[in-house]
């Protein structure tokens, strides 16, 4: 198949698909089983994976089957903008995400120990104080949208915050993640170069001098990142970090408002945010369909041949929706079981815990602060960003009772203090 146009191939580019992707991964279950041909923008095909085992099969492979490496790909790609902006997302970069063996288990190691000097409380300290001051930019208005006013800038705001950055240059950096992730045409080549500029700043800054922060801690680790592989692993964790967080962010609270298991009261015995963010994770990760690996020669992979240098896409919402794939007693688990959201295998998120904490604090927050809160419209009429990687509304209104700063209780102007550092 490599890049070729496959006839009927299912576009996951289109509005269509991100109206109602379970219906499109049923449909192509039902039709071509565990692997199925799609097309990722036009001209630009790739293969499916649907199914959790086969799914788990290539995440957690020891035998070098399956490569990370997109270059033999990147090869056959057609010349067009379409194609070209798919490079946003996965063209080569010397990284963790698109190394194998050895290289990547250097990369894994610096990415893995920085994470984990993350300071879990010094975290929700940051996210609490962040979302508090996003509430209070619309708290008295009694509607928002929780995309735009909360989940993308609180996620862009944090961010910064890993990286010793202000407040301000958050907003540039959400509007430049968001043009990238959409990864077509020629705005995806501006927005490219916007990012490259932005990074070469926070890098300079960081060299000259060092701070207690995730770029910082780069610069520092054992693994002696040269100064270019500094740079790829800050926007990796950039970009790997943003966009799914404030999805994640999104796509829980408005499954939290909409599944009566979550939004009755506490003493009907409500199911937590947490539990609420695993089913997320499993049914509809916001990295949906971002899983691009690559065979190292031609494989007979579930019933379809695979040719290296074609792209498979390990799609973590097809396979954590699949019927047959669910772990044993699945439907005796308020969370629906495992999940595969962050990925599996020697290429997991390594950030999942602080992701998760953010994730849970932010939303944690908006239900403490925002009484009565609830969807503005049905959930079957909120709209999904298209793109053929995400899962992402494009906006999520919400009503709630005023909260004015003279208020008695828990509001956000009385309860947030500024935290002592950064982390
Ligand atoms: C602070 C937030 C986050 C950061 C900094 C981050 C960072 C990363 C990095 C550096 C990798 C590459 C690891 C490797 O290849 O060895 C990765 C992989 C991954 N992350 Fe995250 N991540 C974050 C949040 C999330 C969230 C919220 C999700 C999903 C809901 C997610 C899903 C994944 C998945 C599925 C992979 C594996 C991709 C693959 O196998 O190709 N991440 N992440």
């Amino acid at each position: 198949m490599s890049n070729r146009y496959v006839p009927g191939a299912t576009p996951l580019y289109e509005p269509e698909f991100a109206a109602d992707p379970h219906a499109a991964y049923a449909r192509l279950r039902a039709r071509h089983g565990a692997v199925a041909p799609v097309e990722v923008a036009p001209g630009v095909g790739a293969h499916l994976v649907l199914d959790y085992r086969a799914a788990w099969e290539i995440l957690t492979d020891q035998d070098g089957h399956w490569s990370k490496d997109p270059r033999p790909w990147e090869a056959s790609l057609p010349s067009t903008p379409e194609a070209h902006g798919v490079l946003g997302m996965i063209g080569y970069r010397p990284n963790a995400l698109f190394t194998d063996g050895e290289v990547h288990d250097r990369f894994r190691q610096a990415v893995s120990d920085c994470f984990r000097m993350i300071q879990p409380h010094r975290l929700r300290a940051t996210v609490t104080e962040i979302a508090d001051d996003l509430v209070r930019e619309f708290a008295a208005e009694g509607r928002a949208d929780l995309v735009g006013q909360y989940a993308r800038p609180l996620m862009a705001r944090v961010i910064n915050r890993l990286y010793g950055r202000s407040d301000a240059s958050g907003r540039d950096l959400d509007r430049i993640l968001t043009t990238l992730s959409n990864a077509v045409g020629a705005d995806a080549v501006a927005a490219n170069e916007e990012f490259g500029r932005y990074m070469n700043e926070l890098i300079t800054a960081k060299y000259e001098s060092p701070g207690d922060d995730l770029p910082s801690w780069f610069i520092g680790h054992p693994a002696q990142l040269a100064p270019e592989e500094v740079v790829q692993h800050v926007v990796l964790t950039l970009g790997a970090g943003n966009e799914p967080s404030a999805n994640l962010i999104s796509n829980t609270t408005a499954r939290m408002l909409t599944d009566e298991r979550y939004y009755s009261s506490l003493t009907d015995g409500a199911l937590s945010t947490r539990e609420a963010l695993a089913e997320v994770l499993r049914t509809d990760p916001s990295m949906a369909n971002y899983g691009p690996y690559f065979a190292t020669r031609p494989v007979h992979f579930h019933g379809t041949w695979i040719q290296p240098a074609e792209l498979v896409l390990v799609s973590y919402a097809g396979a954590g929706s699949d019927p047959t794939g669910l772990p044993a007693h699945a439907d005796e688990r308020s969370d629906g079981g495992a999940h595969l959201g962050f990925g599996a295998g020697e290429h997991r998120c390594p950030a999942a815990d602080p992701a998760l904490l953010i994730a849970a604090t932010a939303i944690d927050r908006l239900l403490t602060l925002l009484p009565g809160l609830e969807l503005a419209v049905p959930f079957d009429e909120l709209t999904w960003r298209p793109g053929p990687f995400h899962r992402a509304l494009a906006a999520l209104p919400v009503t709630f009772r005023p909260v004015r700063p003279d208020q008695p209780g828990v509001t956000p102007w009385t309860n947030s203090k500024p935290s002592l550092s950064t982390l």
